[in-house]
């Protein structure tokens, strides 16, 4: 299951980015929002990340203007690692090596074309799981632990 979130800013790409996934066989959760009245990113960030920490989850995609806020609070979450990428190469690169389990993208810095291709390459690769890659990850754990509470 793919959880997936905008802010009003990004409302036209989240829905392609439902349907695409919707398309190739995904099931998707939509976090919402569902209107273009403007909203705080930073509660849709959550609801997604909630989903993906608690594993409810297994992947999660966050979508605003700049995809930074998203990425900021989602950050936030213990157990997220959230991955803003604006091109095909840090998508496929963040799963490989950061086991990101978040994507965020902004509506207003990619075009819809780019964006299902960094969304294709999010959900398609694998983490490499590889020892100094795991052992990396496990060092941002220990970030985690030490200031949240
Ligand atoms: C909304 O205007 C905009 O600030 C938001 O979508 C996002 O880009 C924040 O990081």
């Amino acid at each position: 299951m793919i959880a997936i979130g905008c802010d009003h800013a990004a409302l036209k790409l989240k829905n392609t980015i439902k349907e695409h996934l919707a398309s190739r066989g995904f099931e998707v959760e939509d976090f919402g929002c569902f209107t273009e009245q403007s909203v705080d990113y930073p509660e849709y960030a959550l609801k997604v990340a909630e989903s993906v920490a608690s594993k409810k989850c297994d992947k999660g995609i966050l979508i605003c203007g700049t995809g930074i806020g998203m990425s900021m609070a989602a950050n936030k979450v213990k157990g997220v690692r959230c991955a803003h990428c604006s091109d095909t190469f840090s998508a496929k690169a963040t799963r490989q090596h950061n086991d990101a389990n978040v994507l965020a993208l902004g509506e207003r810095v990619v075009g819809v074309g780019l964006a299902l291709e960094i969304v294709d390459c999010f959900v398609d690769t694998p983490f490499s799981n590889d020892a100094r890659h795991i052992r990396r990850i496990d060092k941002i754990t220990q970030i985690e632990d030490k200031y949240f509470k």
